[in-house]
């Protein structure tokens, strides 16, 4: 896992390596459907958004973004983290996770918001062992909202 690569997006079209991606961990399934790549490409001219892409040689291996289209002012909203099945559990989403608050913290945001589905166990795993408290969020009670707090 040394040779993988992180670096930041910088072209939009770039966001479609993400189409039809799919992860199944136990009961929990996730893929990228249109919408998500469509909203993803709006977040992404956003002021301040963090677009990371991780490859070795030419596989895809990881993707995540941080923007701030977040009810409250001065929040990041860690929106999307996926990591290709095959690279999973080496600690890469770990890695893209702490980017996450590193960007978050240098543009002196207050906290660090996601949100995750009930059965999403590593997801929730990987948000607790970096800091996040599961949070009560009157805007969202389909999955559970994990906050830091950065201030
Ligand atoms: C969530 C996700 C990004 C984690 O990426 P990863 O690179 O496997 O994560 P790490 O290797 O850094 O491990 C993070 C934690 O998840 C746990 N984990 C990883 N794979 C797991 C699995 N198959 N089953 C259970 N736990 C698992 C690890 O044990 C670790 O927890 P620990 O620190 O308590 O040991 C990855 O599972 C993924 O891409 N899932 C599909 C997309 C998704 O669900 N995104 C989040 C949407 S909100």
């Amino acid at each position: 896992m040394d040779d993988i690569v992180f670096k930041k997006i910088i072209r939009e079209d770039e966001i479609e390596t993400l189409q039809n991606r799919e992860s199944t961990i136990g009961g929990f399934s996730y893929r990228y459907d249109g919408d998500t790549l469509a909203l993803l490409k709006r977040n992404f001219h956003r002021d301040g958004s963090l677009y990371l892409m991780a490859r070795q040689g030419d596989d895809f291996v990881a993707f995540v973004s941080a923007d701030t289209d977040w009810w409250e002012p001065d929040c990041y909203f860690l929106r999307e983290i996926f990591v290709n099945p095959a690279y999973q559990g080496y600690g890469v989403g770990e890695k893209l996770v702490k980017a996450c608050i590193g960007h978050a913290r240098k543009n002196h945001a207050k906290a660090m918001v996601t949100e995750t589905a009930f059965e999403n166990l590593p997801m929730q795993k990987l948000c607790e062992s970096n800091g996040f408290e599961k949070w009560n969020n009157p805007e969202w009670k389909e999955g559970i909202t994990y906050r830091l707090d950065l201030a």
